[in-house]
């Protein structure tokens, strides 16, 4: 949450404004309730900052503007204080000539300004950052040198950190700090140095890169890093890395075609993503195979998208022959598994591999009860990946639309591939079901490319469905990880209430809201669950209710009593219907997306959310 870029460079005539502008504005979906920029400039700070999103606070340059020869931004995600101008990034000490901006939240804020407060410091803002301010302008009256003021101040600071810090009177470096809150490094070697929250914001400048670790605090010179541990002071010698994804992952256009919103764009990377996926060495599993082999007790655990991800891989990986997995809500499961037993293992899922509550969970599963930790995570050197025994990186590669789409499909696959390994090593289903899974996991691609062929029915039941204010997702067994995915993603971008459960519950209570015309989508492939379908459809129209079934392309039963349908080419195979889950939540994805658009909203930038979730 929030998005951080710097730059420092000796580089003459450098627009220094509209460098940090446009960095920041491929950092927007970390937040976007307010931006800023702190520059140095002549031995002063100049600080430009407004509530809303960077488009309109730039109206006529004003950011671009900005003189000075480095600086930093930040595009905001409000914890502490309403996203108003006050409360925006960068904040200033009482003496004006220190600014800083953060990332993450520091838990004992409110001692700390207390303190400061009755120290004669004055405060401008409500946000928990600006401690970090008046701490740093205490040690710098003290006699350390911004380095130290830096360390010591974050020594003092409980919780989460990405910060970067400017002085006006150390016009030829900045300091930034990390403890549990991302941050990385790009460099030109003699010449610049930028810092962000995420790789994407200066890969069009550079694609050499250092990511930073807890616990580390970096001196920034123009294409220069020094980095120190914040506990034992030791300079490290830690080398840059490539980068070796392309730029066009940061941008809207995809092959020379030019898309209108991330979103759609990265539906449309979702069948080379798949079949990347698939394409994965096989021996990349085994490690991860054997830790879930070895477990008396398997968890599965994530957030959201994820969490339906790991609905739907518990679930492969249980039918392959591997073990029964618990899946558990990484916000509860702290509160919900007060023990764990000896040789326990939690697979975590996370496309940002940032997400506080997965964090947590993993954390406390491995400091407090020993378990082990296995991870599938989409950014390559994220902080889940460095609480892990075994980690397996997605395919999806930068995902830039806050709503998850291609991160969900590729983590699915995943999923189903650790599935498949763990049967072919511990011959737990037969050497042909095993090849018959995989040519239908493979033929996934295929079927997402012919469904983005074909999405005309899609945008026409886009349009019946846009103007709804409550929908129904229905359906049974591993299809309604597809279920869960399409509610949330119509909640999340066209702002429709929405409600997925187990068909068989219906009658339990939810169906006492059906009356004429509610709309309910079933979720119905020809698998094992089909024919309590045709019930629960049947149950459904009988009280008024549309129809809307997702349902094979040779379907009969269920399109003869559904009002609409959207077929899916799937292949004519029992392992194909049971590879369903990515076909049927890509259609949802993608409905999703048309009803935002048709509605005039921003599919990419949802209110109140942000990409990558760091506050618990
Ligand atoms: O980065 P993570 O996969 O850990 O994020 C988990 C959720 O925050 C995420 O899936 C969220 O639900 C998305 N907005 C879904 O579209």
């Amino acid at each position: 949450m929030c998005g951080i870029f710097g730059i420092i460079s000796n580089k003459s005539n450098l627009e220094v404004g509209k460098l940090i502008r446009e960095g920041l504005e491929r950092l927007e979906y970390r937040g976007y309730d307010s931006a800023g920029i702190a520059v140095v400039n002549n031995g002063a700070i100049e600080l430009r900052k407004k509530s809303g999103r960077i488009a309109d606070i730039n109206k006529n340059g004003w950011l671009d503007s900005i003189p000075g020869q480095f600086g930093v931004g930040h595009t905001r995600w409000a914890t502490h204080g309403k996203p108003v101008q006050h409360n925006a990034h960068p904040h200033l000490d009482c003496t004006g000539k220190i600014g800083i901006v953060h990332n993450g939240i520091v838990e004992n804020y409110q001692d700390l300004r207390k303190e400061l407060l009755l120290r004669g410091h004055d405060f401008k803002s409500d946000t928990d950052t600006e401690v970090f301010t008046h701490l740093i302008e205490e040690f710098i009256a003290k006699g350390f040198d911004l380095k130290d003021s830096v360390i010591q101040t974050v020594k003092k600071c409980r919780g989460a950190y990405g910060v970067v810090v400017i002085h006006a009177d150390t016009p030829d470096y900045m300091i930034v700090a990390r403890k549990e809150s991302p941050l990385v490094l790009g460099i030109i070697p003699g010449e610049s140095t930028y810092c962000a929250s995420d790789i994407p914001a200066f890969l069009p400048l550079t694609r050499e890169a250092i990511i930073l670790d807890d616990d580390e605090v970096a001196i920034l010179k123009p294409g220069e890093v020094e980095i120190y541990g914040v506990h034992e002071g030791k300079k490290k010698n830690i080398s840059p890395f490539e980068v070796s994804y392309s730029i066009d992952a940061a941008q809207k256009s995809l092959d020379g075609v030019q898309f209108p919103w991330y979103m759609i764009k990265e539906l449309h990377e979702v069948p080379q993503k798949i079949k990347e996926q698939v394409q994965i060495p096989q021996t990349d599993l085994d490690g991860f195979c054997k830790a879930i082999m070895d477990a008396d007790h398997v968890f599965i655990t994530a957030a959201g998208s994820s969490y339906y991800a790991a609905l739907a891989g518990k679930f492969q990986i249980t039918r392959c022959g591997g073990p029964y997995i618990d899946a558990v809500l990484c916000s509860e499961f702290v509160d919900l598994v007060p023990k764990l037993s000896k040789n326990s293992l939690v697979i975590a899922i996370s496309q940002s591999g940032e997400t506080a509550d997965t964090i947590e969970a993993v954390r406390y599963a491995r400091d407090k009860w020993n378990a082990k930790i296995c991870s599938i995570v989409n950014v390559v050197g994220s902080s889940l990946t460095r609480y892990s025994d075994h980690v397996l990186i997605t395919t999806a590669g930068p995902e830039i639309a806050v709503a998850s789409q291609k991160a969900f499909c590729t983590q699915v696959t995943a999923l189903s591939l650790i599935g498949l390994r763990i049967a072919e090593l511990h011959n737990t289903i037969s050497k042909n079901e095993v090849t018959m899974y995989k040519e239908a996991l493979a033929a996934t691609s295929k079927i997402t490319q012919q469904i983005l062929v074909e999405q005309g029915k899609i945008k026409e039941i886009a349009g019946k469905l846009m103007d709804f204010e409550n929908v129904y997702f229905l359906a049974r067994g591993i299809s309604s990880a597809a279920a869960l995915e399409g509610a949330l993603k119509l909640k999340e971008v066209a702002y429709i209430h929405t409600e997925a459960y187990a068909a068989g519950e219906s009658k339990h209570g939810p169906i006492a809201l059906i009356e004429d015309g509610f709309p309910v989508i079933f979720v119905s492939p020809p698998d094992e669950t089909y024919d309590r379908m045709i019930g629960n459809v049947m149950e459904m129209k009988s009280r008024g209710a549309v129809v809307y079934s997702i349902v094979s392309a040779t379907d009969e039963k269920i399109t003869s009593i559904s009002d609409y349908t959207i077929r899916i080419p799937f292949l004519d195979s029992k392992y194909a219907i049971d590879t369903c889950v990515v076909p049927c939540a890509f259609v949802l994805q993608l409905m999703a997306y048309f009803i935002s658009i048709k509605k005039g909203l921003d599919p990419d930038k949802p209110r109140n959310l942000a990409k990558s979730v760091t506050v618990k």
